[in-house]
């Protein structure tokens, strides 16, 4: 209810109301307070005068008395006293009192003669002290008394002259009337005043400020602003205002533009996002047909495994039958050939019967064909058991120094034809070897025998071996024709040759190096060529077998794809 007075009531109206209490309160407490003081004042004023005229009429008396006239036998003396109570209004009356209380002298005639019985009176009457005696006379009066002595300083009564206590509540009244009357008036004038100013100076502009706060609260137009008029509280608070819907205005347009960048931004995105949707259905649509096409594929793929499965079956099955076929063919060669060797040379030693030059050429030619049918049937032999991984290993500790010098030694001669001297230099730290010494030393005679071949007349050939690692590495280097590096891995499979027509004149079939590759991975090891392939730069062979014994390499060779034929 309180809170509800309160903030119907305007600020005008409550700052008025406080403003003209406090007046009330001041003025009413003021006039108490004056018209007090003036009633205090103003007796004393009276208390003064009626003194005053005490002592004038006192020294006409005293004048009489000095004449030796005596109080009692005094005349006249009334007269003085109506006189003065006639040019003093505010006093009652005027009076010459013996010391008995008989009225000797009155401004009123009639109380002449009377006797005072008032015993404050007679008291006042009877006091000698010079000073001003003031007494009440039945409340209505106030007096004052000066005493009268004769020439011998005998007391003799005293003069007296009243006031009444009426005159001070009247003049007090007037006095509290005209205060009211002041008061009320400048209480208007005040209050007139006060609302003008406090209009003009604190609710008209906070009234102002109002309108500008309802109109942006209700139109929301932040380029109001307060017009300032003053630089007081009201004025600083307008100024903040203003300052703070400025600060407002500019939040409100950055808030704007962000949101108009949103906007944007949004609608760009959407865009994005709906060409992202277009082209996400395009890839799904892609990606279904890919996945159609793919299942397609992949049965095509399934039928396709399927055949070529079948065929690797037929493919085994007819490398098998040709395995079987060279392997059983060569044996079969080998039989008669060496029974034609047998011949050849006992015709060409004469147990048969003497023969001529011309015979014994014949049958030259004829040994050194069947030497190289033999040896061809035995490659053929050789590749045929490594591809189906039937060779026979039989391994044992072999000293590779003594091993190489020994093929040195009897590579020489076949060398000695073309001049060309074999160096064989072996490392010292080079260990013993577990393998099968017939094959590895296979190994070695055809790379030697490559390298005679494809060295000119009077060359060197290097063969050299060291422990590499694990390893001990064996080298063979020739200063021949070189290789070309498109035929490095090449070379390496049957029957490949790297100029067929001009290698085949040297009497090779391109089956060599073929066994030695199948020779050294059965060890476990590798074998491979470095040769710019640039003529005279020659062409050095190397291959590693490992230190660690390679146990039971037949076991570990069967069924080895030493040329990859599981691989298709
Ligand atoms: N040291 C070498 N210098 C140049 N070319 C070589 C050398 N060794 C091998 N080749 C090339 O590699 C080919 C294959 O050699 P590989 O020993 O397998 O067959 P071949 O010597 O021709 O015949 P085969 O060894 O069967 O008697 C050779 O025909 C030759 O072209
Ligand atoms: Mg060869």
């Amino acid at each position: 209810m309180t809170l509800n007075l309160n903030t119907k009531i305007s600020l005008k109206v409550k700052i008025l109301i406080i403003t003209v209490g406090v007046l009330f309160l001041y003025v009413s407490i003021g006039t108490l307070i004056s018209s007090s003081i003036f009633a205090d004042e103003y007796s004393k004023a009276l208390i003064s005068k009626s003194l005053v005229i005490d002592h004038s009429l006192k020294s006409q008396l005293d004048r009489l008395l000095k004449l030796g006239i005596p109080l009692e036998e005094l005349t006249g003396f009334e007269k003085q006293c109506q006189e003065i109570a006639e040019r003093y209004k505010e006093i009652s009356y005027a009076m010459v009192v013996d010391y008995n209380g008989q009225i000797l002298f009155h401004s009123d005639p009639m109380q002449q003669g009377r006797m005072i019985n008032d015993a404050e009176i007679l008291d006042a009457v009877r006091n000698e002290k010079e000073n001003t005696q003031i007494f009440s006379m039945e409340e209505d009066y106030y007096g004052t008394s000066v005493p009268i002595f004769d020439t011998n300083g005998k007391h003799l009564g005293a003069v007296m002259v009243g006031f009444p206590v009426e005159i001070i509540t009247q003049k007090t009244e007037v006095i509290i009337f005209s205060s009211i009357i002041v008061a009320f008036v400048s209480f208007i004038v005040t209050t007139v005043i006060l609302v003008y100013t406090i209009s003009r100076w604190i609710t008209k502009p906070i009234n102002k400020l109002l309108d500008v706060i309802k109109d942006i609260g209700e139109k929301g137009d932040l380029s109001r602003r307060v017009k300032i008029r003053s630089y007081d509280e009201i004025g600083q608070l307008a100024s903040s205002f203003n300052q703070m819907i400025q600060d407002l205005e500019k939040t409100r347009g950055k808030l704007i533009e962000a949101q108009k960048d949103l906007e944007k931004k949004v609608k760009e995105r959407t865009s994005e996002l709906d060409e992202k949707v277009v082209e996400l259905r395009e890839s799904e649509i892609a990606t279904l047909n890919i996945l159609e096409d793919l299942q397609k594929t992949l049965e095509d793929l399934g039928q396709s495994k399927n055949k070529i499965e079948q065929q690797n079956i037929q493919l085994k099955k007819l490398n098998k039958i040709k395995s079987d076929c060279l392997n059983i063919t060569s044996h079969e060669l080998r039989t008669p050939m060496s029974s034609i060797k047998g011949y050849i040379q006992m015709m060409l030693k004469g147990n048969l019967g003497t023969i001529n030059d011309e015979q014994k050429h014949a049958l030259d030619i004829i040994l050194r064909n069947s030497n190289r049918l033999n040896r061809l049937i035995q490659d053929i032999l050789d590749i045929s058991r490594l591809e189906s991984g039937t060779m026979k290993f039989i391994t044992r500790k072999t000293g590779v120094t003594k091993m190489i010098k020994e093929i040195a030694e009897t590579m020489q001669t076949s060398a000695d034809l073309k001049g060309i001297k074999i160096n064989a230099e072996t490392g010292i730290d080079v260990p013993e070897l577990t393998i099968d010494i017939d094959r590895i030393t296979q190994v070695v005679v055809n790379l030697l025998n490559n390298a005679i071949k494809f060295s000119p007349d009077g060359s060197t050939i290097n063969i050299k071996t060291r422990k590499e690692k694990e390893d001990v590495l064996f080298e063979v280097q020739d200063y021949g024709r070189g290789i070309p590096e498109e035929h490095h891995k090449k070379i390496f499979q049957t029957f490949y040759q790297v100029d067929s027509d001009a290698d085949t004149k040297f009497g090779g079939a391109g089956l060599g190096l073929a066994i030695c590759y199948g020779i050294i991975i059965a060890h476990g090891g590798r074998i491979w060529v470095e040769s710019t392939g640039k003529p005279g730069g020659g062409s050095t062979f190397r291959f590693t077998l490992p230190v660690d014994s390679v146990i039971n390499i037949e076991e570990r060779f069967k069924g080895a794809d030493v040329f990859g034929l599981e691989k298709g």
